[in-house]
């Protein structure tokens, strides 16, 4: 996805740009550019491909203020001319979004003479704030926006002045000392401030390098809250790691205890939120729950729905955000919104879709301040620390770590689980983060399971209740940074129709810990080794019986059924690290993916 820095200081604009774009480049991009004012004019760089080949074409730019853009494309190719900023007459924007008039708006600028000179629907924003220009530029802004339907974060350079603006994808603020900063995601800016400012829907902000000032579509100012990030520049660096993604799968541990963190009391048996607005006795009220989430935020929603059926006896919807919006929410339904980063543009959607049906709702997300967060009734926070690797990992442990707490709450508020069972399984959850040290304490046994398998063209990932949602994020993981065709399949089903692919060239990997469905499991497993299939298990720690049966095994600690989706998962997550390296794979910026996808 698109990336958006800006600077005005007392420095030079272009290693500052240069440097926060670097710092977004995890998000994926095709081209990048800026602008920069030297005190006489604009003078815009960009290039095809990574920053480094931007860097390659730079001259000494002296200036002080200035924009900077990572472009994902969407309208129109990945190439030089449609890189941003875009410019006309003295005016340079960087924009992120869709302006989804942007051909009528085309049709009329050039009707007004205005010459374009790429396919982006960026370039028409860039035309008509210079339409408007009369020396006042966040007037002018007001008015190209008013025409605009869509979604857009934008910064736009008018000489020394530098406005920033936003409508449904994000853009932050970050102050700093005689120099205020642009960005589109935290990262980006953390080395030079760790005080930002997020701006809403709708709201314009003015960058000098002393002051910020923030006004609404009126041009009304307004007043802002600074909000100081927690995160340090080494949580947003791979301190030694090859990949992020490998850093991130270690923080899992430190990410799940921080979740956790004084939210249990195991010797009582209760659970406490922060911010969460349902007392026990509302609890009881709730008829049924949604889930609405995209990707492994999905995957994790899944397991969430067995989760709240299981302890709490709430009837759980899983839904794909995507999909929800034509979908009809029942009222008085609960709806739980699951997005690490708190943009994503499809599940906003669904939540403000659930929302016009009178639906209460919480958001599980890792980033405060996000535009979810500001949209649903409560928050709760996952604490995993920025993530920057693509594939999702401790966010993952960490949303369910979330849903585990949040279905016991459910539970012992509708009094289906004994106070008995509830201390024992937070004990046990609470034991989670070391056993998945002991997990990574053992990877290189993981790697070779992963080598073996890195050659293959298919792979099947199967597993049972708990388990299931394990085998689709396993699958997911697997697919998006090795780029082996993976499918994750409730065990159960195979024989209804994929077991017509099982042959001697399609491993399968089952996760088959102890539990109910554990015999079930196995017979599966019998099923796909009489296709030929060689079978990885994981398996308890304690299991003497299943090593008969299948060509691999890696065992994980024992611990309750219903917590042993978190260390299978580790082990998967290792699996796709291992095979993507050995397939020499861009681990944390896979093709055509993106971090945040604020796109619908
Ligand atoms: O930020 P979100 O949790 O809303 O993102 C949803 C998906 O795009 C995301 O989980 C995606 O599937 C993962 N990056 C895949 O690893």
């Amino acid at each position: 996805m698109c990336g958006i820095v800006g600077y005005n200081g007392h420095r030079r604009a272009a290693p500052i740009l240069i440097d926060s774009l670097k710092r977004l480049e995890y998000r994926g991009y095709d081209s990048s550019g800026i602008a920069v004012y030297d005190g006489k004019a604009i003078e815009v760089w960009k290039e095809k491909g990574k920053i480094s080949e931007l860097e390659k074409i730079l001259p000494d730019m002296p200036g002080t203020i200035g924009i900077g853009h990572t472009r994902w494309a969407t309208h129109g190719r990945p190439n030089k001319v449609n890189a941003h900023p875009h410019t006309s007459g003295g005016i340079a924007v960087v924009h992120n979004g869709i302006i989804e008039n942007y051909q009528e708006l085309r049709d009329k600028l050039v009707g007004s003479g205005f010459v374009f000179i790429s396919e982006t629907d960026t370039e028409v924003l860039a035309h008509l704030v210079n339409h408007y220009y009369k020396n006042d530029l966040i007037d002018a802004v007001i008015s190209a926006l008013n025409e605009i339907k869509g979604s857009y974060a934008i910064a736009v350079l008018c000489g020394s002045q530098l406005v920033a603006a936003r409508k449904d994808s994000p853009l932050v603020i970050g102050i700093g000392n005689e120099e205020n900063f642009i960005a589109s995601d935290i990262p980006a800016i953390l080395k030079y401030t760790r005080k930002v400012i997020f701006l809403d829907d709708l709201e314009l902000a003015s960058v000098s390098p002393d002051v910020v000032t923030f006004f609404n579509m009126k041009k009304e100012p307004i007043d802002k809250t600074i909000n100081q990030i927690d995160w340090n520049l080494e949580a947003a660096e791979r301190s030694g790691y090859e990949h992020f993604m490998l850093k991130e799968i270690h923080e899992q541990p430190r990410s799940l205890h921080e979740t956790l963190a004084g939210r249990i009391s195991e010797l009582e048996g209760t659970i406490s939120f922060e911010n969460l607005n349902i007392t026990e006795a509302q609890v009881t009220d709730i008829p049924r729950i949604s889930i609405i989430a995209c990707g492994t935020s999905y995957n994790a929603g899944l397991l969430g729905k067995y989760l709240f059926e299981h302890l709490s006896g709430i009837h759980v919807d899983v839904e794909i955000a995507s999909e929800f919006r034509y979908a009809h929410s029942a009222p008085g339904s609960l709806v739980i919104v699951i997005s690490q980063s708190g943009e994503t543009a499809d599940t906003l959607a669904a939540l403000r879709e659930a929302k016009t049906f009178g639906c209460r709702s919480i958001a599980i997300t890792n980033v405060m301040g996000s535009t979810i967060t500001r949209e649903v009734d409560s928050s709760i926070y996952m604490r995993s620390g920025p993530e920057i690797g693509v594939a999702a990992t401790k966010t993952f442990i960490s949303q369910l770590g979330v849903l585990y707490l949040l279905a016991l709450y459910f539970g012992k508020s509708k009094g289906k689980i004994s106070s008995d069972r509830m201390k024992r399984l937070l004990v046990s959850i609470k034991q989670i983060p070391a056993q998945i040290t002991l997990i990574l304490n053992d990877k290189e046994q993981i790697k070779k399971h992963a080598e073996k398998i890195a050659a293959s063209n298919d792979i099947f990932f199967i597993g049972r209740t708990f388990n299931y949602p394990i085998a689709l994020e396993g699958a997911l993981k697997l697919k998006e940074i090795s780029y082996i065709h993976a499918e994750g399949y409730a065990a159960g089903e195979l024989k209804h129709g994929p077991l017509a692919l099982i042959s001697k060239n399609t491993p399968v990997i089952a996760i088959a810990t102890k539990g109910l469905t554990y015999d079930k499991v196995v017979n599966n497993i019998k099923e796909v080794k009489a296709r030929e299939a060689p079978v990885i298990a994981i398996a308890d720690e304690k299991d003497n019986e299943i090593e008969r049966y299948v060509d691999g095994l890696i065992r994980v600690p024992s611990t309750d059924e219903i917590l042993s989706p978190m260390l299978s998962i580790v082990v998967l997550q290792l699996i796709s690290y291992y095979a993507a390296k050995v397939r020499n794979c861009p681990i944390d910026q896979p093709r055509n993916l993106a971090k945040s996808v604020t796109v619908e």
